[in-house]
């Protein structure tokens, strides 16, 4: 099994600077709440965050579990335990690593809805061009990307390979069996 490359450390902070900036034009009066969608976005929403702070935005930062995948395929539920409450009368920012099949984010934005915040945001690191059977509204999408599974800058594969500091795809070596975990 291998790892290509395939957006750099350099394009992605490069990346994360410019939605800092796209956030501060659509919200710099207000107070914003981060939602961060543990584990895959903790390095996104670090990085991000820091970008904000740079440019005198401050917000409160909130993290949620929400797990959906196991291995290379999505299960298609989405377990959510968090009491989301905090965010009535908040300027709410979703923050996600990736939108693939969009489920967990239909799921957290409608949860979000419910706890009558001011307004809610999605901002997605990275932005899987597939079919979906429901829309959901993207405010800040990092990039598009094919509809190949992602490693790195957070993102895993049965837990490895977070720390990778750039976004890589894995490729299967011919005949070579998966092992979960590697
Ligand atoms: P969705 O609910 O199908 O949109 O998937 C969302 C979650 O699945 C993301 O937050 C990721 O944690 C994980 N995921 C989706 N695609 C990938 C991938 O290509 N690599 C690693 N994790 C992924
Ligand atoms: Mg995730």
């Amino acid at each position: 099994m291998k790892i290509l490359e395939f957006i750099s450390e350099y394009e992605i902070i490069n990346k994360v600077k410019e939605i800092a900036n796209n956030i501060k034009l659509k919200n710099s009066n207000s107070e914003i709440i981060i939602l961060s969608i543990l584990k895959g976005s903790f390095i996104f929403t670090a990085d991000l965050v820091r970008e904000l702070f740079k440019i005198n935005i401050k917000p409160e930062i909130y993290f949620l579990n929400a797990k959906s995948y196991d291995g290379f395929n999505s299960t298609g539920k989405v377990k959510i335990n968090d009491n989301l409450s905090f965010v009535s009368g908040k300027h709410v920012i979703i923050v996600e690593d990736i939108l693939d099949t969009g489920l967990t984010l239909k799921k957290l934005y409608e949860e979000v809805l419910k706890n009558n915040p001011e307004s809610v945001e999605i901002c997605v690191l990275l932005y899987k061009q597939r079919s979906r059977n429901f829309n959901i509204p993207i405010d800040y999408i990092g990039f598009k990307i094919p509809d190949k599974f992602v490693v790195g800058y957070g993102l895993d594969y049965n837990e490895k390979y977070r720390g990778l500091p750039y976004i890589g795809v894995i490729e299967k070596v011919k005949n070579e069996k998966l092992i979960n975990g590697l």
